[in-house]
């Protein structure tokens, strides 16, 4: 058998829970790959609330950081269990795992980001190789760390004579532009869900069993403020040129609560729909300055009924569609990235696009933790 099989482990800045795959990779060029299978396991909502604890200074964070990194890890490694069993492969047949992390803080302008993790407990609970800390190659190479998914959505999506893009909406949304001829660029856009989950949460949870605006029906009740959605679109991020980066580091309720100060009077339902314009807005803006004509939405955004109406809204006559139109899920796009970005490691190639992430040069990234037995058989276990 020439191709090779790796899982892929995405925990975004949603904080919904853990997306891992399965999937064959082509040891041939062009890339063809085949998803053989998938798992969504949601964090329980202690480790969530730690997390998001854990997402601004508090007390004793290493030992709360280092205990939540040992959750992930087991969660990591039931997703990958669970993902294998649905492609009916045994985990040990799998060359690699690529896990991106949970990540708590991102200083790209400090050249840092903490992405939350204990790999070496993965490969324990596997026996299998386990590729993680994606992130911090780039940002010793001068670069942001972010956006990595650019250079898989090339090698995935990209077309000899379309123009596509490729918008994932997590918790942040991240563009990536895949022009036939010429660079493929890529950065941050801004908040995708993250301050819809907040504001649906703090408003509405508490009363509905869901804990998000389950395809944007609250936010289309609502009324979009103008004025709110010009104060919140005065961002200086928005206007910053790329290569950028960001998260929940600046992107949170705290940065809502200050604009929405100058707005007592507006119901909570009108915030949420002024939000998704946002979101909508920021998205369409960064698409168009790159004149796309296909435009493919993956992440969790892409299930919001609202959010690819107001896009489509913006951007028509461009296509606007998910990337199941182009054979995969938009749920299981970054975790598939993570896949393949393993796989790139093992094979020792660059994983990072200095042009999207800033960095002085292309990197091999990640860090390879070997599972037990492995090659030489010699281990004791
Ligand atoms: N049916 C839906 N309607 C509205 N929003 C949705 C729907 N499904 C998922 N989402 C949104 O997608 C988010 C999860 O997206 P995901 O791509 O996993 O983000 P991340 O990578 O940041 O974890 C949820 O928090 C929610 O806001
Ligand atoms: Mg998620």
């Amino acid at each position: 058998m020439t191709d090779a099989l790796f899982a892929g482990i995405m925990s975004g800045t949603s904080l919904d829970g853990v997306d891992a795959v399965v999937a064959a990779f082509s040891e041939a060029s062009p890339l063809t790959c085949q998803l053989l299978g998938n798992a969504f396991v949601p964090f329980p909502p202690t480790l969530r609330e730690t997390l998001l604890a854990l997402q601004q200074s508090g007390d004793d964070e290493l030992a709360h950081s280092a205990r939540a990194a040992n959750a992930l890890a087991d969660l990591y490694a039931q997703a990958t269990r669970d993902a294998a069993k649905q492609a009916d492969v045994e985990v040990t047949w799998l060359r690699a795992v690529g896990i991106h992390g949970q990540t708590v803080r991102h200083c790209p302008n400090e050249a840092w980001s903490c992405q939350l993790n204990n790999p070496a407990r993965v490969a324990e609970h596997l026996s299998v190789d386990v590729v993680a800390d994606f992130r911090s190659r780039d940002l010793a190479a001068g670069g942001q760390g972010a956006p990595l998914v650019p250079a898989f959505h090339a090698a995935m999506f990209g077309s000899a004579s379309k123009h596509r893009a490729i918008v994932n909406i997590g918790g942040i949304a991240n563009l990536t532009d895949l022009p036939p001829h010429g660079a493929i660029t890529g950065f941050d856009i801004g908040p995708g869900n993250v301050l819809l989950d907040a504001w649906y949460a703090r408003n509405r949870a508490p009363h509905q069993k869901e804990w998000f605006d389950r395809d944007g029906a609250w936010a289309t009740s609502g009324k979009v403020s103008q004025a709110l959605l010009e104060a919140l679109l005065s961002e200086p991020f928005f206007k910053k040129p790329p290569p950028k980066s960001t998260g929940r580091d600046l992107f949170h309720s705290a940065w809502l609560a200050s604009h929405l100060a100058s707005f007592p009077s507006l119901s909570p339902v009108d915030v949420q729909a002024t939000l998704l314009q946002l979101t909508a807005t920021t998205i369409a803006a960064a698409v168009s300055k790159e004149a796309a004509e296909e435009i493919y939405v993956c992440g969790g955004g892409a299930y919001n009924t609202a959010l690819m109406n107001a896009l489509v809204a913006l951007l028509t006559p461009r296509v606007v569609k998910a990337t199941d139109a182009l054979g995969v899920s938009a749920q299981h796009v970054e975790a598939l990235a993570f896949a393949w970005l393993a796989r790139e490691t093992l094979a020792r190639r660059p994983g990072n696009l200095p042009a999207v992430t800033g960095a002085q040069g292309a990197r091999i990234l990640g860090a390879i933790y070997p599972g037990r037995g492995s090659h030489r058989g010699r281990c004791d276990d």
